[in-house]
């Protein structure tokens, strides 16, 4: 008789609730460790309005497997959203729930009526869903970063100018 296997079951996707707060940190601290706080990123967060409605949490069960966060920013004065951070268990990667979380958090931010989205993050991974630094040579960061990691989607010309509130 052949065994039978089962494929892991995909995490429920919904969007972050306060409720979660604690169980995100937790999961932020095993992915990036305490030196998340130093990052160009955290500085962005620290000024931008958080998008709870546009930032979606993976749930298997109780259990919070990956969270994406947005913040609402403008690029030289233009509209946009910065996505991050993204994370997902350790035990639970590979299976496509980045993905998704990018996906949801993209689309959820064009039906908002803004389909800019910049993140600062490796181009290898966030490539494949349509992020690149073709136009973003000229977006300012309030702090050091490797700008070729400075990723926009959606972006159709070159952008310019600082990241602000
Ligand atoms: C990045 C992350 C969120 C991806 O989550 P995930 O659920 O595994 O994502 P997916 O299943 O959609 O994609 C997995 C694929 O991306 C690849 N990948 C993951 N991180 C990558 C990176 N930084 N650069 C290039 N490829 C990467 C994996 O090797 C895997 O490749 P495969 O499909 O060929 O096996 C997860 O690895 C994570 O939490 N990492 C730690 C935090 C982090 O680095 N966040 C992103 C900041 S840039």
């Amino acid at each position: 008789m052949i065994a039978q296997t089962s494929a892991p079951q995909a995490p429920d996707i919904r969007s972050e609730q306060s409720a979660a707060d604690a169980k995100i940190e937790a999961l932020l601290e095993h992915a990036f460790g305490p030196g998340r706080f130093a990052k160009a990123s955290e500085r962005v967060r620290e000024m931008a309005e958080f998008r709870p409605d546009l930032s979606f949490c993976a749930w298997e069960g109780e259990r919070l497997v990956g969270s994406v966060r947005m913040w609402k920013i403008h690029i030289g004065g233009a509209p946009a959203f910065f996505l991050g951070p993204i994370a997902v268990e350790a035990d639970q990667r590979k299976h496509g729930t980045g993905a998704v979380l990018v996906a949801r958090a993209c689309e959820a931010a064009q039906a908002s009526g803004c389909s800019l989205v910049l993140l600062v993050g490796d181009m290898p991974y966030f490539g494949r869903f349509g992020f690149s630094n073709d136009h973003t040579a000229a977006v300012r960061l309030p702090g050091p970063v490797d700008q070729r990691r400075v990723l926009a989607w959606g972006a159709t010309a070159p952008l310019s100018g600082p990241v602000t509130a």
